[in-house]
């Protein structure tokens, strides 16, 4: 090789060490995103979920068991037995609350221990101790936990779009995947998922000149957006014309924490939002979601998934996935965590800098011993309205 021969730049071996951005991404408890999503309330399950079978569930890296009492009462404690730490998920749920199976320590919702059947006079001292528990409520079809300091615990928000209905509409709730479809569990962070929200950009690249017209095709096209703060998270407003000469006028939400407030892409109507969507981390490196909206037939929610050739996401053989593929691909493809420090962003992703410093000030705010956006302590506190929405204008 001559001496003057160019030097070869930007290969892979001048890579320097990856890095991510952990106290965005990493939900324990004790970390600075863990705390701040530990002060809102979050759905760990449907209704239905608690019953009378102990049913796993992950949240913010903590395995806990979720039931229904014989009063129907749901109880959500954490799964290591405060005896000898075997799991509740083998327990037995009964009137009074849950009966671990080694030694039928008996725990009521709150954790207390009711009974211990192995010690003299059922267990003199079992005021003593008490099974880790956190605080439930149901709505919208769905089970919302609270899993923070208890005397930061915030009211659960009521939301407008959840409460005042259409004609013939009622609310229903989803947990079987993210929108274009996938595993209920999606194997990485939480934060890429919630990241697309703000991102509408990916809708005329991977919806639509990728996967197919995956949407309408008013979605098709490259829309123009803004970005924007609000007093509860990140606003885009995409603006499109349409081919009689209209704008079609699309608002959409990223309600800090976790709040997807995404009107349908399949644009079936011109209005405000109809349903929301909670990202819930399950841990660093997984999380799933649930939906609350207003639908007009039992399982409309569930319908709304992208069809591949009238296939479902799990029907699609590999080659399929990888020529059309949809959100699950693109978010999963970025690893379990991705590496921020190998991001180069462009104008486009001013939404997902803006969501970034909005958590950053947050976390600055949990920091500093204040609430975060978006939490009241006030029950009579005004439901929220959204802005999101499909609107056609002149
Ligand atoms: S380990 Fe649960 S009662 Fe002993
Ligand atoms: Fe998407």
């Amino acid at each position: 090789m001559s001496k003057s021969a160019p030097r070869d730049e930007g290969t892979g071996y001048e890579m320097r060490k990856p890095a991510i951005k952990d106290d965005l991404v990493l939900v324990s408890r004790g970390t600075p995103m863990g705390e701040l999503l530990r002060r809102y309330w979050h759905p760990v399950g449907l209704i239905k979920d608690a019953n009378s079978v102990p049913r796993k569930v992950r949240v913010l890296g903590e395995d806990l068991i979720l039931f229904r009492d014989g009063d129907g009462r749901a109880g959500l404690v954490h799964a290591r037995c405060c005896h000898r730490g075997t799991t509740l998920y083998y327990g037995k749920v009964e009137q009074r609350g849950l009966r671990c199976c080694y030694h039928g320590w008996l725990f009521d919702v709150h954790g207390h221990c009711l009974e211990q059947p192995c010690e003299p006079n059922g267990g003199l001292f079992r005021n003593k101790v008490r099974q880790p528990w956190y605080p439930v409520q149901e709505r919208y079809g769905l089970i919302f936990a609270y899993l923070g300091p208890p005397d930061r615990k915030p009211i659960l928000p009521i939301y407008e779009c959840l409460e005042v209905m259409g004609d013939g509409e009622f609310v229903e709730a989803d947990d079987s995947s993210i929108g274009g479809g996938g595993p209920v569990i999606i194997p990485c962070n939480w934060l890429q998922h919630y990241e697309n929200v703000v991102d509408p950009f990916h809708v005329p690249v991977l919806h639509a000149s990728f996967s197919g017209a995956q949407f309408t095709l008013a979605m098709a096209s490259m829309p123009n957006v803004t970005f924007e703060s609000s007093p509860r998270g990140v606003v885009a407003r995409s603006t499109r014309k349409t081919d009689d000469g209209k704008t079609f006028y699309r608002v959409t939400e990223a309600v800090l924490p976790t709040l997807r407030v995404v009107p349908n892409p399949r644009v079936a109507q011109f209005a405000r939002v109809e349903s929301i969507g909670w990202v819930l981390p399950i841990d660093d490196a997984s999380f799933r979601i649930y939906v609350a909206g207003r639908v007009k037939e039992p399982g409309d929610l569930g319908r709304m998934r992208s069809k591949f050739n009238g296939k479902d996401w799990s029907q699609m053989t590999e080659d399929e996935h990888q020529r059309h593929p949809g959100d699950y691909e693109a978010q999963v493809g970025q690893g379990l965590i991705t590496m921020h420090s190998e991001e180069h962003f462009a104008q486009s992703d001013r939404g997902l800098v803006i969501l970034r410093w909005m958590f950053q000030e947050q976390l600055a705010r949990v920091a500093q011993g204040r609430d975060p956006i978006g939490v009241s302590f006030d029950a009579s506190t005004a439901p929220i309205v959204f802005e999101a929405g499909n609107y056609i204008r002149n």
